[in-house]
């Protein structure tokens, strides 16, 4: 037997326990390494949402859990935002300017979508759905969600400006309900004379996007227009928008409106009616259920109707809804396509619609029957839909606006005489559209 010195025998042993060990090291280390890649492939993904927050509530009531649910590998992260649509529009720009934007799935008022899309924001959708499943939906709703031929948004639901009144008051009174600016100018200050209401006409005039989304409705009424959108005429400093502002400034003169009206936004309209104190107010159809809810003052008593207009005219609604698109930051868009297909599904769409009195954007849900039985008006909707009037869908949609919000608030506050303040809107908006053209 050969001679084996102990210190290199000891030395050996030392080198073999240092072998064993480091493979248990790399044993445990590529288990960890294993374990975690496992564990992260199987997460949730999260998308995330931006949403005016009186919009969050319906969404909140299960439609996000069932989801969920049915997909238990995607969560959504709904974030609420303020009411006015135009701020909303002011973070989604922001989030999407300074990069690393959060929000994958982009939920998008119809008017946003030429300037999201020409900023390069959104993924095209053409390759995601046929031109055949399109057509269950409007085609006004789905011709807001393109731009230059590509389709960005896919309509989750409709809106159209209508008129509430007080069906109750009316009747008793014997009297039919408007058809003309004059006929709800008459008929209110009769209610007010008989101290039926304190005020006979609620309408949204702050200086934001409803602003311009009710004006849009008188000004249509009296035969006007804002900008075409295939000319790029402006007729803000025509006669007929004259005569929309000197209506809408008749209604605070004689009393008929409260002087704070030029303050109001949808819901500030919604809860004055609501109470009982109004005859008429210009609203969206999500104040229906609202207003017809147990324990409101005015449950059973009201009624809706297309907008009134000048005699000869015919009155007009103006087009409004959401849509989702997908953002091109987005690190999830097949997820993100998955739960479109979902909020846009005839199935949820229908859940939605019952719950929340939103519109719908796809034709079949306006005669369903269990949607008309708790909305009888929803088939006069639906030619509400087909004649409304669509604020231009322009890239530079956001700022046209904003020059009439801010020029027709003037005007409408008694700030600037309504001439100086149109032919300074038109020559601003002129300006723009040429510069950009
Ligand atoms: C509603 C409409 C939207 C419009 C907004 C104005 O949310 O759906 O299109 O821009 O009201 O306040």
């Amino acid at each position: 037997m050969l001679y084996q010195n102990p210190i290199n025998k000891l030395q050996k042993f030392i080198q073999k326990q240092s072998f064993l060990r480091m493979g248990l090291f790399l044993a445990i280390l590529l288990g960890i390494i294993l374990f975690n890649w496992v564990a992260l492939s199987q997460r949730p993904v999260t998308l995330s949402m931006l949403i005016t927050a009186p919009d969050a509530q319906p969404w909140k009531q299960g439609l996000i859990r069932d989801f969920e649910a049915e997909n238990p590998g995607i969560r959504i992260n709904l974030v609420e935002g303020p009411n006015a649509t135009n701020l909303l529009e002011d973070l989604y720009t922001s989030s999407f300017i300074l990069g690393e934007s959060p929000y994958d799935l982009v939920n998008m008022d119809v008017i946003w979508t030429s300037k999201f899309a020409a900023a390069g924001w959104l993924l095209p959708l053409d390759d995601r759905i046929s031109k055949q499943e399109l057509t269950a939906f409007s085609p006004k709703d789905v011709e807001g969600g393109r731009y230059q031929n590509k389709l960005y948004r896919i309509p989750v639901r409709s809106d159209v400006g209508m008129l509430y009144y007080r069906e109750d008051l009316i009747k008793e009174a014997g009297l039919k309900p408007p058809e003309t600016f004059e006929d709800l100018m008459q008929i209110s200050q009769a209610l007010q004379k008989k101290d039926k209401v304190n005020w006979g006409y609620v309408w949204q005039g702050r200086q934001y996007e409803g602003l311009v989304a009710m004006f849009v409705e008188v000004l249509d009424g009296f035969g006007g227009f804002w900008v075409n959108p295939d000319t790029l005429e402006v007729g803000l400093d025509r006669p007929e928008t004259l005569r929309a502002i000197e209506f809408l400034r008749s209604t605070i003169r004689e009393g008929v409106s409260p002087p704070g009206v030029t303050t109001y936004q949808e819901e500030d309209t919604r809860r004055l009616f609501q109470s009982g104190q109004v005859a008429f107010l210009r609203s969206w159809p999500y104040a229906w259920p609202l207003a017809q809810a147990k324990g409101s003052p005015i449950q059973g008593k009201i009624a809706i109707k297309p907008m009134v207009h000048a005699p000869g005219q015919t009155g007009a609604a103006c087009l409004g809804g959401w849509g989702i698109g997908i953002a091109k930051s987005s690190k999830h868009p097949e997820e993100a396509w998955k739960a479109i297909q979902y909020f846009t599904s005839e199935k949820v769409q229908h859940r939605f619609i019952l719950s929340a009195g939103y519109v719908p954007s796809r034709r079949d849900l306006f005669t369903n029957p269990e949607i008309v039985a708790k909305y009888p008006h929803y088939p006069q909707l639906l030619e509400v839909v087909d004649n409304a009037v669509l604020r231009s869908p322009i890239a530079q949609y956001a700022q046209t606006s904003d020059i009439l919000q801010r020029y027709l608030s003037a005007a409408l506050s008694g700030r600037t005489s309504p001439e100086r303040a149109m032919q300074a809107a038109a020559n601003e908006t002129r300006r723009l559209l040429v510069a950009r053209d």
